[in-house]
C-alpha cells in the first residue's frame, strides 16, 4: 500500500504531534542526541522532533509525497535532516552505528517475512548500547477482528497484526527497558476508533 493519498492533504494525516511515549523514554533514559533513524517516517512528525533536539536524523519513507513533505518541512523550519525516499531494506545497507531508531506503526505495514528481515537489519545497524522505540498494532486491534465499526479506516492496509508478546520476543537479545500491550482510543484521524498496540523500548547489549 502506498501512503501518497493520505499524505496529499494539507495537514498531517497521523497528527502533527510527535510521539509522547517516545519522548518520555528519551528523557527517562537520558538518551543524548546521536545518529537516529525514523523507519517509516510518514510526514516526519517524529523525525522533525528528534532533529530539533539535535539528533542526526535519517528519515526513511517510501511514499514520495511523504518524503517530499518531510524535506520541505525541515527546510521551512531550518532543521537539518536526511530523507531517504525508499523502503527500509533498500535503504538500510548504507546505515550503521545508529544510536536510536524509532518505528511507529510501520512494521505492521510489512509482510511477515519482510518484518523478520527488517528486525535483523535493525539489530545490525544499531550500535552496542543504542536504543529502539517501536510501536505496532496487535491482534487485540478491532481491525484484526474485522470489527470495522471500531477499527481505523486504515486497518485494511495492515499486513501483520502482532501476537501477544511477539514484538518482545523478537528483541529477546536486547535489554527490554519498557514493554506494554494495551488498547487505546484514537481520535487523531478519521472517525473515532480503537487500536490494540504493543510498544517496546529496548537497548542493544554492550
Ligand atoms: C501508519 S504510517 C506511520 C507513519 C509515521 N511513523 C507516523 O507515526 O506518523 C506507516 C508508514 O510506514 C511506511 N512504510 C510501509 N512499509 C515500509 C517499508 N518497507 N519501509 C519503510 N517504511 C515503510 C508507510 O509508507 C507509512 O508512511
Amino acid at each position: 500500500m502506498n501512503f501518497d493519498d493520505f499524505y496529499s492533504r494539507k495537514y498531517s494525516y497521523f497528527s502533527e504531534e510527535h510521539s509522547g511515549g517516545m519522548e518520555e523514554c528519551l528523557i527517562e533514559y537520558k538518551v543524548n542526541p546521536c545518529s537516529a533513524v525514523d523507519l517509516g517516517a510518514g510526514e516526519g512528525r517524529n523525525s522533525l522532533f528528534l532533529a530539533s533536539l539535535g539528533f542526526n536524523v535519517t528519515a526513511i519513507e517510501p511514499s514520495k509525497i511523504g518524503a517530499k513533505k518531510i524535506e520541505l518541512r525541515a527546510q521551512e523550519s531550518g532543521i537539518p535532516l536526511t530523507v531517504i525516499n525508499n523502503d527500509f531494506l533498500s535503504a538500510s545497507g548504507k546505515l550503521s552505528d545508529i544510536g536510536f531508531l524509532v518505528a511507529l506503526t510501520s512494521l505492521d505495514h510489512m509482510e511477515f517475512g519482510y518484518i523478520c528481515k527488517t528486525i535483523n537489519e535493525i539489530k545490525r545497524i544499531i550500535k552496542p548500547g543504542g536504543y529502539v522505540y517501536i510501536m505496532v498494532f496487535t491482534e487485540d486491534d478491532p481491525g484484526f477482528k474485522k470489527d470495522l465499526d471500531n477499527a481505523s479506516e486504515c486497518s485494511l492496509f495492515i499486513k501483520h497484526y502482532f501476537k501477544k508478546n511477539e514484538l518482545k520476543k523478537f528483541f529477546d537479545d536486547f535489554e527490554i527497558l519498557k514493554y506494554a500491550e494495551y488498547i487505546k482510543v484514537d481520535e487523531l484521524h478519521g472517525p473515532k476508533h480503537y487500536h490494540g498496540k504493543a510498544k517496546l523500548f529496548a537497548r542493544k547489549l554492550l
